[in-house]
């Protein structure tokens, strides 16, 4: 769907996440939520933070599992996904620390294969992520599933594309500053979510929205994996949607 603005499309996101969360709530059952960090995603947290505050909505029942992180990279580190998540919607919800996960920059590397599997096993145990919001890279990645990601791939450590450690040199004040790595769900992790939703905003986005779209599905571009799936919506404002 395409929205007037990424501000009404993200209320719209929102609120989707809270009857979710609601309707699990009636029924005594958490609601296991997929999050996305970057710009994109935003609004959609501070309007649900908007909701908890003013609407008394709550997040006890909700299990979150976000995409990825950097690797090397520390939880306490300005550009973490740990502090993004933090600042933009964990430090002002009532969700249960215990119920967040997102992938552990400090690991040994010869202990990231056993993480992977023990988050992939997480979600699982859980009957899977009921909703997964995503980003989009310029690159088509979504999570770090970068060029070359298999469609079945599980969460597992990556190595970055030169454009997105190029996207990200401004977060590190230098590209030089950005790792060169992240540990990342799958796209077979993403796919297996019941729904997803990607969103994307502004003309910087429209090329990489057009071949996510209407290109060949093909691996120099993850995100048109998301082509072979039922259900998936692309949620766009008018700039982003219009090379389509
Ligand atoms: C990063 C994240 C992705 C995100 C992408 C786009 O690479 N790992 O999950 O979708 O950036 O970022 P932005 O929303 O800031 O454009």
């Amino acid at each position: 769907s395409v929205f007037e603005n990424p501000k009404i499309a993200s209320v719209n996101v929102a609120h989707r996440i809270a009857a979710l969360i609601k309707s699990k709530q009636a029924n005594n059952a958490p609601a296991v939520l997929g999050l996305a960090t970057g710009v994109t995603p935003i609004a959609v947290y501070a309007e649900l933070v908007r909701l908890h505050k003013e609407e008394g909505l709550s997040f006890k029942n909700v299990i979150t599992f976000n995409l990825d992180e950097y690797y090397p990279m520390a939880p306490t580190a300005v550009q973490s996904y740990v502090t993004f998540m933090n600042e933009n919607l964990f430090d002002h919800i009532d969700i249960d620390r215990n119920n967040v996960h997102i992938p552990d920059g400090t690991l040994a590397l010869e202990d990231i294969p056993a993480f992977c599997l023990e988050y992939e096993k997480k979600i699982g145990d859980l009957g899977g992520l009921d909703i997964q919001i995503l980003g989009i890279g310029r690159t088509g990645h979504i999570g770090f599933n970068e060029p070359g990601s298999a469609p079945n791939s599980g969460t597992r450590l990556v190595t970055l594309d030169d454009l997105t450690r190029r996207d990200a040199a401004r977060d590190f004040g230098g590209k030089s500053f950005v790792p060169t790595k992240a540990i990342t769900m799958g796209i077979g992790t993403i796919f297996k979510a019941r729904e997803i939703i990607l969103m994307a905003w502004s003309r910087k986005k429209a090329s990489i929205i057009k071949k996510a779209v209407e290109g060949e599905i093909s691996g120099d571009v993850p995100a048109t994996y998301l082509q072979l799936s039922e259900n998936v919506e692309f949620i766009l404002d008018a700039p982003a949607a219009s090379e389509l």
